[in-house]
């Protein structure tokens, strides 16, 4: 069993990092590998709604900034972790810019819908406000997914300025160990569930309609 973990940060050894390694050294202790991926110091574009995925299967700006790369180790993966610090009180535009590209592409020209039905759980961190609009930014792109959401027994974020201070964040880092033995049972839950022939729910065809008059 793997998580794939996103660090939404430009910084790579920072709050949200430090957060995203207590989870990951708590599946570890638990019997589940995982990885962070890192989006990188350079700024990342959101979605220009050019549909090139629709016929790519990915996304056409994705190969320069990790999008497409993120979206091929996603196919691997049994659980997520997204990550991002709070920028404006809510959660960072590159966070926000990879998973639009991420979750629009999924799934498009026949390619599998890399996804639905893996459980998920949204991180954040910042010195000192917006943590709760920032969780609901990242948490919509799983309710729209079909992801399970993951929880923990309080608010999935850490706060400071540096990873030095989120180590002072004894709470924060409670949460996020929380977080990951939550996470490791709920994928056990899945694999026994599958193993004891649980499929997958029928997919009903889909309905589009648009609020045009
Ligand atoms: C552009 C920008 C905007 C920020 N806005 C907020 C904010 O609204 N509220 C807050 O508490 N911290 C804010 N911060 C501080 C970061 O959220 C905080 O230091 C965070 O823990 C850094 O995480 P990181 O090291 O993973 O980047 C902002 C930082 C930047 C660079």
């Amino acid at each position: 069993m793997k998580v794939l973990m996103l660090n939404g940060s430009p910084h790579q050894a920072g709050c949200t990092n430090r957060a995203l390694e207590e989870v990951a050294k708590t599946l570890a202790e638990n019997g589940v590998e995982s990885e962070v991926f890192w989006v990188g110091a350079r700024p990342v574009g959101g979605c220009t709604a050019c549909h090139a995925c629709d016929k790519l299967g990915r996304c056409a700006f994705g190969e320069k900034d990790g999008v497409n790369e993120f979206l091929a180790k996603a196919a691997d993966a049994d659980g997520f972790v997204f990550g991002a610090p709070v920028h404006y009180g809510r959660a960072g535009a590159s966070l926000l810019g990879f998973m639009d590209r991420v979750f629009y592409a999924n799934g498009r020209a026949g390619q599998p819908n890399v996804f639905a039905y893996k459980p998920a759980a949204a991180v954040t961190s910042a010195r000192r406000a917006g943590t709760t609009s920032a969780l609901a930014d990242i948490e919509k792109y799983f309710t729209i997914s079909q992801m399970p959401i993951v929880s923990s027994r309080y608010w999935n974020m850490v706060h400071g300025q540096s990873a030095e201070q989120v180590e002072r964040d004894e709470e924060g880092l409670w949460t996020m160990r929380q977080l990951g033995r939550n996470m490791a049972w709920l994928l056990r839950c899945v694999e026994a569930g599958r193993a004891a022939g649980v499929g997958l729910p029928e997919a009903e065809p889909g309905a589009w309609t648009n609020f045009v008059r």
